[in-house]
Order: structure tokens, then C-alpha cells, then sequence
């Protein structure tokens, strides 16, 4: 709770008025253009309906990928973050995250996704932060990401660095 409350006191649609829920955390969103109120919730269970999930995907205009591989990824993610908007009672998957993890030192964000409809409102940093602070919680101190080239300062935005003391990441693909 007074995670949130530090989390979207500068976050400027976002009202600081947050209560608990089941598995996630929900937020009292103001929508700027009607006088309604919308609830974003953050959940960390993951079973996720894969053709949302995919819907989602699509939105941002990212490759399709098997869904069983994509249910296997999940299933053996560490971490799996969603984000719901919840209104009269429905909810509508909105972002989503998920970390890999050796469940002591190392985790890696893969999938970080907002829906278009839904972005720059505060609403990915928010998620990242949940994320992390989940990822915090079980002292995970070594979290690492692939950016695109695109949202390199979204991300740096959050703390992360690029190449700290000249470190690389290195990739192999099959050739
Ligand atoms: C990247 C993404 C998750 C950001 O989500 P979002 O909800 O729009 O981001 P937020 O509104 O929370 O932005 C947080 C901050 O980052 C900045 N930011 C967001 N996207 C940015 C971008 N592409 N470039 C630079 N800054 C960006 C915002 O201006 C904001 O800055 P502030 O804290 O100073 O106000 C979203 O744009 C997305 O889903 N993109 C398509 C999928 C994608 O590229 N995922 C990343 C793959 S590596």
C-alpha cells in the first residue's frame, strides 16, 4: 500500500488511493475524459487467457509465437505480472510482464507490454516497478532486461543502465 501511495504521487492521472485485492494491488484511476472511475489492478497469478494475452501482443504489432510455447514460457516464468482495467465488474488485460529468474541473485524482464490505448499515463513505469519491487521482495538484487532500441529511455527512466562498467550483452542465435 504506501508503495503505492510513493509510487503515483507524481503520476499525474493516477490517484494515490489504493486498497488491497485479492492477488494484485488496485488502483483508483481518474479517467481525464469522462468523470469515471476505473480501477487498474496488478496481479502476479498466471493464468492468463493466452488469446488476451495474444490480443495484446497484437496491439503493439509484435510477431505471433506459438501459444504452447508461449503457455510453456509462462509457466516457467519466475514472475508473471499482469495489469487489468476493471470496470462494472469486467476486467480487460491491459500490460503485461514476466521475469526469469535463478530464484537467488538473477532476474531478466522479458514481454513488457502496454496497450497503446493505455500508454503514457504512468501505467508501464508502474508495472515495471511492481515487477521489481516483486522481484525485490525475494531479494533478487540482479535484474536485467533486452531493450528495444525505442524504449531504451523508458527503461533508463527506471534505473536501468545501459552497458554499466562496460559490460555487453551478448547474444548467439542459430545461424
Ligand atoms: C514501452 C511501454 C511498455 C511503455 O509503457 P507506457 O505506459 O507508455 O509508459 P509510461 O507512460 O509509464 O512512461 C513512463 C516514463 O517513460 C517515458 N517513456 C515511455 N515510453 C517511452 C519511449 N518509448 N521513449 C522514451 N521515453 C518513454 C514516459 O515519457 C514517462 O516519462 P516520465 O516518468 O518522465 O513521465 C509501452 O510503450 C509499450 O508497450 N510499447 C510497445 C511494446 C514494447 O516496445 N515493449 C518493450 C519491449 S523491450
Amino acid at each position: 500500500m504506501v508503495f503505492w501511495k510513493k509510487l503515483f504521487t507524481s503520476a499525474g492521472s493516477i490517484t494515490p488511493d489504493a486498497v488491497s485485492d485479492l492477488d494484485g494491488e488496485v488502483l483508483t484511476v481518474t479517467n481525464n475524459t469522462t468523470t469515471s472511475e476505473t480501477e487498474i489492478v496488478f496481479s502476479t497469478d498466471r493464468d492468463i487467457d493466452l488469446y488476451e494475452l495474444e490480443d495484446l501482443c497484437d496491439r503493439v504489432g509484435w510477431a505471433r509465437r506459438p501459444l504452447r510455447k508461449v503457455k510453456k514460457a509462462i509457466q516457467h516464468s519466475f514472475l508473471v505480472v499482469s495489469m487489468w482495467e476493471v470496470k462494472a465488474g469486467r476486467r480487460v488485460l491491459i500490460g503485461f510482464a514476466r521475469a526469469t529468474s535463478d530464484h537467488a541473485f538473477n532476474a531478466t524482464i522479458w514481454d513488457v507490454v502496454v496497450d497503446p490505448k493505455y500508454q503514457n499515463r504512468g501505467l508501464g513505469k508502474a508495472m515495471m516497478q511492481f515487477t521489481i519491487q516483486n522481484l525485490r521482495n525475494v531479494d533478487i538484487s540482479n535484474i536485467t532486461l533486452f531493450a528495444d532500441p525505442q524504449v531504451v529511455e523508458f527503461y533508463r527512466r527506471l534505473g536501468f543502465m545501459v552497458d554499466p562498467e562496460g559490460i555487453k550483452g551478448m547474444f548467439w542465435y542459430p545461424s
